[in-house]
C-alpha cells in the first residue's frame, strides 16, 4: 500500500531565488538527485510531509492486513493458506519497515499508532471495503497490490533516503502479492461458472475502489506540486491512474472477465484507455471514516493494541532491566 494524495498544504512551489542559503542548499541537492538523509538538514514542510505520507502508509499496510486475514481460515487448500498467511505477513512487515523509517524524522511510533487508534490519521481508502468472498482474495492482490506496486516503483527514488530504500524491498514483495492474486483470478476463471461468475463479480466491486487508490484527480489534489519539487512525488495521481487502467484491461481480457466501465475505450491516438470517472464523492467520504467497515477495522487495531499491551510493558520492563545489568 502506499499513502493518498488527499490534503492541501496550501503553501506555493518556491524558485531558487526565493529561498535562504539553507533551503536552496537543500533544494539544489534534490534537484541533483542527492538522497536526504536523517541527519541532514530539511524544511520544516518536507519533515511533515514526510511524516504524514510515511505514516499514512504505515498506517495502510497495517490495516490493509485485515480484510485478507478474514480469509486465512477459510482459504480453500492447504497451498492456497499458506501463500496467503506469507502475503499477510509481508503486509505487517511492510508497516514496521515504514514505521521504522517515519520515526527518523522524529516521531514516535506510538504517536503514530495513537493518532491511528484516534480516528485522527489517515489509511487507504481501499482497506474499508469487505472481502466478501474467496475471489476478492483474488481481485485485491491482482488490483489493490497491482495498484500499490505502481505507485511504489516511483517511491524508490523518494529523495528521502530511508523511504526509498524501504521501498525497493517492499516492492519486491508486492510483486509476489500481485501474481498470486492473478493466479487465483486465472484458476477461477478456468473453473467451473460459478467460479468465474464469483471472479466476475468480485472484480465489480473492487474496480473502482481501486482506481480511487490513487488518489483524487490532478485538479483536485492541489499538493502535488510542492511534493513533486521535494522528490517525494514523481509522478501525478491521474497519470499512474492512466498507467494501470493500461497495463490492467488487458490482463483482464486473458481472464475473459469485463471491467465494469462502459467507458473504457482503446483511444488509438492517445495509445492508452479512455475511462470513466471515479464516484469522488464516494471517495471523500469513505476518506472521511465512513467506508463500509471503516469503523470495524479501527476497532480490530484497538482491540489488537490493547490485547498486545502486557507484552509491550514485559519488552519494557526486560529492557529496563537489561540496561540496569549493563550498567552494573
Ligand atoms: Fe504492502
Ligand atoms: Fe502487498
Amino acid at each position: 500500500m502506499y499513502a493518498q494524495n488527499i490534503k492541501s498544504t496550501g503553501a506555493p512551489v518556491k524558485s531558487l531565488d526565493e529561498m535562504g542559503p539553507r533551503e536552496r542548499r537543500f533544494q539544489e541537492r534534490i534537484n541533483a538527485g542527492e538522497k536526504i538523509e536523517p541527519k541532514d538538514w530539511m524544511p520544516e514542510g518536507y519533515r511533515k510531509t514526510l511524516i504524514r505520507q510515511i505514516s499514512q502508509h504505515a498506517h495502510s499496510e497495517i490495516v490493509g492486513q485485515l480484510p485478507e486475514g478474514n480469509w486465512i481460515t477459510r482459504a480453500p487448500s492447504l497451498d492456497r493458506k499458506a501463500i496467503l498467511l506469507a502475503k499477510v505477513q509481508d503486509e505487517a512487515g511492510h508497516g514496521l519497515y515504514l514505521y521504522c523509517a517515519a520515526e527518523t524524522l522524529g516521531v514516535t511510533r506510538d504517536e503514530l499508532t495513537e493518532e491511528l487508534l484516534s480516528g485522527r490519521a489517515k489509511y487507504s481508502s481501499i482497506f474499508a471495503y469487505p472481502s466478501l468472498s474467496w475471489a476478492d482474495i483474488g481481485a485485491i492482490g491482482w488490483l489493490v497490490d497491482g495498484a500499490a506496486i505502481m505507485n511504489q516503483v516511483p517511491l524508490q527514488r523518494c529523495s528521502y533516503g530511508p523511504y526509498g530504500r524501504a521501498m525497493v524491498r517492499v516492492c519486491k514483495e508486492e510483486s509476489f502479492h500481485q501474481r498470486q492474486g492473478y493466479d487465483i483470478m486465472l484458476t477461477l476463471c478456468r473453473g467451473s461458472e460459478e467460479q468465474k461468475a464469483m471472479a466476475q463479480d468480485a472484480l465489480d466491486r473492487w474496480w473502482w475502489p481501486a482506481l480511487m487508490m490513487f488518489g483524487p484527480p490532478d485538479d483536485a489534489s492541489v499538493h502535488s506540486a510542492q511534493s513533486m519539487a521535494w522528490g517525494i512525488k514523481q509522478n501525478t495521481n491521474d497519470e499512474l491512474r492512466q498507467k494501470f487502467v493500461d497495463q490492467t484491461v488487458p490482463q483482464a481480457d486473458l481472464l475473459g472477465l469485463k471491467i465494469p466501465d462502459e467507458a473504457l475505450v482503446w483511444n488509438e491516438e492517445k495509445k492508452a484507455y479512455d475511462f470513466g470517472e471515479c464516484n469522488w464523492e464516494e471517495f471523500f467520504d469513505v476518506i472521511k471514516g465512513n467506508g463500509p467497515c471503516s469503523h470495524e477495522r479501527l476497532e480490530a487495531r484497538r482491540k489488537a493494541w490493547a490485547d498486545g499491551a502486557w507484552f509491550r510493558e514485559g519488552l519494557a520492563a526486560h529492557a529496563e532491566k537489561a540496561q540496569q545489568t549493563f550498567a552494573a
